[in-house]
């Protein structure tokens, strides 16, 4: 099977279910990767681009992709949930983004290891705790596995736990360790 097929079937669940009203943002990026990075789910910038990390996280993300010598279409992108979680703002009522829920990430997990089954990287970048769970299956934090290779009972033995980017934008103290998970990443990637 194509991802542009399991694409379609994602969005046909999607139209019978409870979120038939979100549009879907599905993965993009180089089909033969290396390697596939995971996010954690699409925001409202995404969610109008109809892309993975565009804007602000795009952004961030190039620079990310730019310490392990790589460019954006030499990797295959996507997100642990495809659709943008959000919750009206009790000001405005706008929406704002917000971190996916457990049924959301269960909606899309089996579809999500498909996809990852289908690209068949070498190596499986985890950003950030949701896509680490969701990947492995485990219920482990980012904060006792960052910056290794991840084993796990299920099939894939090459998940490598990363921050998201954006955490460590957030959180300064984190950015020395990043950057050295980063080295201990570009040193595995070298070796393919
Ligand atoms: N944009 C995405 O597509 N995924 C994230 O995890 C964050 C921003």
């Amino acid at each position: 099977m194509k991802v542009d097929e399991l694409n379609i079937e994602i969005r046909a669940h999607m139209l019978e279910s409870e979120y038939a009203h979100k549009s879907p943002v599905f993965g993009e990026g180089k089909i033969s990767a290396k390697i596939a990075l995971v996010g954690e789910a699409p925001g409202g910038e995404e969610e109008k681009a109809g892309r993975p990390f565009v804007g602000k996280a795009g952004k961030n993300l190039t620079e990310f992709l730019s310490h392990l010598n790589l460019s954006r279409d030499e990797v295959y992108i996507t997100n642990a949930v495809k659709l943008r979680p959000s919750k009206p703002s009790p000001k405005t009522g706008r929406e704002l983004n917000r971190t996916p829920n457990l049924q959301e990430i269960e909606f899309f997990n089996p579809y999500l290891h498909r996809e990852l089954e289908i690209i068949a990287p070498n190596y499986i970048v985890t950003l950030g705790n949701i896509p680490l769970r969701a990947v492995s299956g485990q219920d482990i934090k980012i904060g006792d596995c960052h910056g290794r290779l991840v084993k796990t009972p299920c099939a894939y033995e090459n998940i490598f736990a990363l921050y998201h980017p954006a955490a460590v934008i957030y959180n300064q103290s984190l950015k020395n360790i990043y950057i050295n998970d980063l080295e201990k990443l570009r040193e595995l990637i070298a070796k393919l």
